[in-house]
């Protein structure tokens, strides 16, 4: 048994070896830094992912007038709503943080807003006003996906906007 095992551990060895020979490249593999977040989702909810949104859903609101949508701006939105799926996988201090990020239903929500958030960044680069009201409506369907399963009326965190 024990020799079967070493048999395979240098098996698995040699094929590291040659996957390593045949690439020109180096391939740097990821390593995921463990720290203790200062934040909680439900900041980075208020903080970050609802400014964020409401910037791209009033730049989608077809009562724009042409030309008005600051893509720039839009492009800068959706980057942050893409750079907020980190914390939202990672969690943070809230009390129920890391209990929802365990969950799978909580990723496939996070994997939505993601897409959406995607292909408003792809919309904005491409100054694309049609695809632009698409992604917008895939953002609000999920946050209210997620809201629904996960989101108590009262905010456990109680940050809340003021208005
Ligand atoms: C993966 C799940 C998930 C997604 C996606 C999500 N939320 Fe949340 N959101 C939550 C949870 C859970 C809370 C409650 C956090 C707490 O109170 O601790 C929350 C709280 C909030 C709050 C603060 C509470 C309040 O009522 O004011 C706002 C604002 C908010 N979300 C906006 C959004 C917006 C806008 C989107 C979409 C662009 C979004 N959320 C997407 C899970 C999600």
């Amino acid at each position: 048994m024990k020799f079967a095992c070493r048999l395979i551990a240098l098996g698995g060895l040699l094929l590291i070896v040659a996957a390593c020979d045949s690439s020109e490249e180096m391939v740097v593999p990821r390593v995921n830094i463990p720290f203790t977040p200062e934040i909680s989702i439900n900041e980075v909810m208020v903080a970050q992912i609802d400014h964020a949104a409401h910037f791209i859903w009033d730049a989608a609101n077809p009562d724009n007038p042409a030309g008005a949508i600051d893509w720039l701006e839009v492009e800068h939105h959706a980057i942050q709503l893409i750079s907020s799926r980190a914390a939202m996988t990672m969690g943070g201090s809230g009390v129920n943080d890391a209990m929802w990020i365990a969950q799978v239903s909580w990723r496939e929500y996070v994997n939505l807003m993601n897409d959406a958030s995607v292909l408003a960044l792809n919309s904005a680069r491409s100054q694309d006003v049609e695809s632009l009201s698409r992604a917008a409506d895939r953002l609000v369907e999920s946050c209210e996906a997620c809201h629904r399963q996960f989101k108590p009326d009262i905010p456990t965190e109680g940050f809340t906007h003021p208005h």
